[in-house]
């Protein structure tokens, strides 16, 4: 069954923006790419070129999930034994390889998902960052010491692996969540089962690969692609998989949370946003406006942390939408892997689709429709304009639903209060961020704002990977990823009392 290759090669005529990566159309179990027989029914087109085929695979059967958990369930008891430094120092290998393969990876990241070059080297970077700082926890790995009810006890706890674990990444950072996920469940003494999202593999197996090349032992970190179904939902009821974490949509996540509930097994999920910036009456206005255009455009609007609505004190509303205005008038939308490109199309033509029904969906509505940027020459790809709609009320869809592309949703309102009040009202609870310089006003927002990430004068995205990252409300189930904090859902803590009288 894993013989032979059904990859259909790239077509590029353009080989200055393109890079063969049919070969890693791949699974990756036990340390090699698979390719199942049968014909492919994971075929991927380039997002800027729809009529290029990037390569084709055939999907995971039960057959190949089992296989996969089999081979993680092997490799995990030599891994658990293997000294928490001595991980640490594979992870260091790792993320140095990831330095050295930066610009592969980007082109690579660019090329399957779409986004720009400058977005797709960032989501390197962040990868490099925290494949580094998960390597330093396996110096730090381990529990605390307490003093005893008796003084001839003595207790501590102490973190062990749970085994083998499953991690589920969606297509819009294809390198970096992995690489987010697998750290810390890698440094902690696990064996991984990564199932990318069908639509961008090729990243996953990728890093695998460079896993493996840092040292890893085959099997510890598996890559397995599978469309959702059956076989898919297997991987979730495997007996080994001791453990699930998700990112992706919020219905996936609460569907995935209690289908592993029946089994007891804990889920971290992260999930959607619909994250606001607040501009207050006293705002750096070109601040703001940097912050706005870069968080709701940048990345295609492809990402969780996306600036999707602003809330602007009428005051300052009509300066503030000039600016946006004129702002998002300078982005080039073009293909991902060309330098100049700030704005790359949808990952797919579904999502492409989705977001236009959220264009009409606001107009019917009564938004306004104060910028939709003109798509120049292009080839035929996913492409969509940024638009920008004024005058949305928090009661429409438009500033309720994640839409996940390059759509802003502009909220005008009275004062400070009625911001803060109209950015809790939404069920989401992942970013958001406010522009000003009063110190009351920003300790209020800290306060009061029901979201994971807080930011005062900056976007609404990403975070620094040494600090947790996740929402509440229906933006995430379980603890955060990141920080030092990540480690806890990978690992099982057991306190031991030891009588010495
Ligand atoms: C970021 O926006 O920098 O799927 C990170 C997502 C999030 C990660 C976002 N889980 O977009």
């Amino acid at each position: 069954m894993l013989s032979s290759m059904v990859a259909t090669p790239i077509t590029a005529s353009d080989a200055a923006t393109s890079q063969d990566i049919s070969g890693l159309y791949a699974h990756f179990i036990g340390g090699r790419r698979v390719f199942p027989d049968g014909p492919p029914d994971l075929v991927r087109n380039n997002p800027a070129a729809s009529q290029q085929t990037l390569g084709g695979f055939r999907s995971a059967d039960f057959e190949l999930v089992a296989t996969a958990v089999r081979t993680a369930a092997e490799a995990w008891p030599k891994w658990r034994n293997t000294a928490a430094p001595s991980r640490g120092k594979i992870l260091l290998e790792a993320a140095r390889l990831m330095d050295q393969h930066r610009e592969e990876l980007a082109r690579l990241i660019s090329l399957e998902e779409g986004k720009a070059l400058k977005d797709s080297r960032a989501e390197v970077q962040r990868s490099i960052n925290i494949t580094e700082f998960m390597s330093g926890e396996g110096r730090r790995f381990g529990g605390y010491t307490s003093g005893s009810e008796s003084v001839t006890k003595f207790a501590f706890t102490t973190r062990q692996p749970l085994g083998v674990v499953a991690c589920i990444t969606p297509w819009n950072f294809p390198l970096a969540i992995p690489a987010w996920k697998i750290a810390p469940a890698l440094i902690a003494g696990n064996s991984v089962i990564l199932k990318p999202a069908s639509a961008t593999p090729a990243s996953a197996v990728r890093l695998a690969e460079l896993y493996q090349a840092a040292g890893l032992p085959d099997g510890v970190l598996n890559v397995l692609a599978a469309r959702g179904g059956p076989a898919a939902e297997a991987l979730l009821d495997a007996e080994a998989v001791r453990a699930v974490s998700l990112t992706g949509h919020t219905s996936t996540g609460r569907h995935v949370a209690a289908r592993c509930a029946q089994r007891g097994v804990p889920v971290q999920a992260e999930l959607g946003g619909k994250n606001a910036a607040i501009v207050l009456a006293d705002a750096d206005l070109d601040l703001a406006c940097a912050g706005i255009v870069d968080g709701a455009f940048g990345s295609t609007g492809q990402r969780c942390t996306a600036t999707s609505r602003t809330i602007v004190v009428d005051s300052v509303a009509d300066q503030l939408l000039d600016r946006i205005v004129a702002r998002t008038r300078q982005l080039t939308i073009g293909p991902g892997v060309d330098e100049r490109t700030d704005i790359g199309p949808a990952v797919t033509s579904e999502q492409r689709e989705s977001v236009l029904q959220y264009l009409d969906i606001g107009r019917l509505e009564g938004a306004e429709d104060v910028y939709s940027g003109r798509l120049g020459d292009l080839p035929d790809g996913h492409w969509l304009a940024p638009t920008v709609f004024d005058r949305v009320q928090p009661s429409m869809r438009v500033a309720r639903e994640e839409i996940f592309g390059p759509v802003l949703s502009v909220i005008r309102v009275p004062d400070a209060a009625a911001a803060f009040e109209a950015a809790n009202a939404v069920e989401y609870g992942l970013a958001a961020s406010v522009y000003t310089r009063d110190v009351r006003a920003i300790f209020e927002f800290v306060d009061k704002v029901d979201v994971g990430i807080a930011h005062v004068n900056q976007p609404t995205l990403g975070g620094e990977v040494h600090l947790p990252f996740g929402g509440v409300k229906a933006s995430g189930i379980g603890p955060h990823e990141q920080g030092r904090e990540a480690i806890d859902f990978f690992t099982k803590v057991k306190t031991v009392y030891i009588n010495f009288a």
